[in-house]
């Protein structure tokens, strides 16, 4: 199965977003099986972003990521990533589609609440920087609808 590196961000624990974005996930159908809540070093954020440490806003990325409480998961289904990230929405919330996470409930880029890999490598990366192997669960299915028949 498909796995994708999902995280709520400072601001969406601040603002106890939590249950509402995985709520989006678990209705998509998507499965959960990895997820924990840590105050990121700063250290540790930079290694997330590590690929957008060039950019003028990297700085800021990593302060504010390693400001407060993520919740760090793993959810696994069908197309995860792509489609994930259409839950999602575009990076910044003005240019995202009415009905996804950060339209919905975001304004700002630099707050915009929720990450999402945004390939099957990098959600592998990511999944092994955040994850042991032995903190995820496979647990299987056995509701037909969220399989393929
Ligand atoms: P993530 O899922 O968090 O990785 O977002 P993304 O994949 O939609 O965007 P990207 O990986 O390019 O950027 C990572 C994060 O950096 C974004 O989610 C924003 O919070 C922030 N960011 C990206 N571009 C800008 C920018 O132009 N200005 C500011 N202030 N922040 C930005
Ligand atoms: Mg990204």
């Amino acid at each position: 199965q498909e796995r994708s590196f999902i995280a709520i961000k400072p601001d969406g624990t601040q603002r106890r977003l939590v249950g509402e974005i995985i709520a989006r996930f678990e209705k998509k159908g998507f499965k959960l099986v990895g997820i924990k809540i840590l105050v990121p070093t700063p250290e540790h954020a930079a290694k997330h972003y590590e690929d957008l440490n060039k950019k003028p806003f990297f700085n800021g990325l990593v302060k504010f990521f390693s400001s407060g409480a993520v919740v760090a998961m793993v959810f696994e289904g069908k197309d995860v990533v792509r489609t994930g990230r259409v839950l999602i929405g575009a990076t910044d919330p003005s240019q995202s589609a009415p009905g996804t996470i950060r339209f919905d409930l975001c304004i700002e880029t630099g707050r915009n609440i929720i990450h999402g890999s945004d390939s099957n490598e990098s959600a592998a990366h990511e999944i092994a920087l955040w994850f042991k192997e032995d903190e995820i669960a496979n647990w299987v299915s056995t509701n037909p609808v969220y399989e393929k028949m």
